[in-house]
């Protein structure tokens, strides 16, 4: 068979990082957070002075350089934000396009984790995952992931900001966040870090 490919999908602040980060290091395969192409995109908006609801700025936002993904500014809740309002725009994901699949397509295999990635960005995938928590769990995740930045807000704020992250990106036309048909459901609600890698790494050999 071929390289192995993995697609993990899932809303926000649901664990799919970390498992895919976790898939990464245990099968030795390079590792692309999506997310982060956003991030970069929606904080070049607003560093611009732009308005991320318009396609034009946040185009013109798509051409970053590597460098910047790793600005530790990409994690806060304004880039969130930022980045799940310029990833409606079809024309930002057309740009985004290319890159991902070129990392989906290394000859040695690959992880990516995002929205789209079982249903655009590499449908053939080897196994697909797509990881949920209830949404009052993920905020809770997300607060204390935020508390250790040194990023201070409100458990109640982080919420808000999810539910209407998980509208926007459930809601919109351009490749919405949808489980692909083939992809395995993994709610980790009630489960530890260890115990949802395990289940992500029993559900991956499953498949290959
Ligand atoms: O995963 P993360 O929360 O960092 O993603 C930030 C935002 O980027 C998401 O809310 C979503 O709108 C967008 N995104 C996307 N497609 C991906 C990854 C992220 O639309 N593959």
């Amino acid at each position: 068979s071929g390289p192995l490919v993995i697609a993990v999908d899932g809303p926000a602040a649901s664990g799919k990082g970390t498992i895919a980060r976790a898939l990464a290091r245990h099968y030795g395969l390079p590792h692309l957070d999506t997310g982060l192409l956003y991030r970069a995109v929606g904080i070049g908006v607003l560093r611009a002075g732009g308005d991320p609801s318009q396609a034009a700025d946040a185009l013109r936002a798509c051409d970053f350089s590597e460098g910047v993904m790793a600005d530790p500014g990409l994690k806060s809740e304004a880039a969130g934000r930022a980045a799940s309002i310029v990833s409606a725009h079809p024309a930002v994901r057309a740009a985004l396009l290319a890159r991902q699949r070129a990392f989906a397509a290394q000859p040695g295999g690959a992880v990516l984790d995002g929205r789209d990635i079982g249903t655009v960005i590499a449908p053939a995938a080897t196994a697909k995952l797509f990881v949920t928590a209830a949404s009052d769990v993920r905020a809770r995740r997300r607060f204390e992931e935020l508390a250790r930045l040194g990023l201070h807000v409100t458990e109640d704020h982080v919420l808000a900001d999810i539910l209407a992250r998980d509208e926007r990106d459930s809601g919109r036309a351009a490749a919405p966040l949808v489980r692909a048909e083939d992809a395995v459901l993994l709610d980790t609600s009630a489960m530890g870090v260890d115990a949802a890698v395990k289940a992500a790494i029993a559900i991956v050999e499953a498949r290959r």
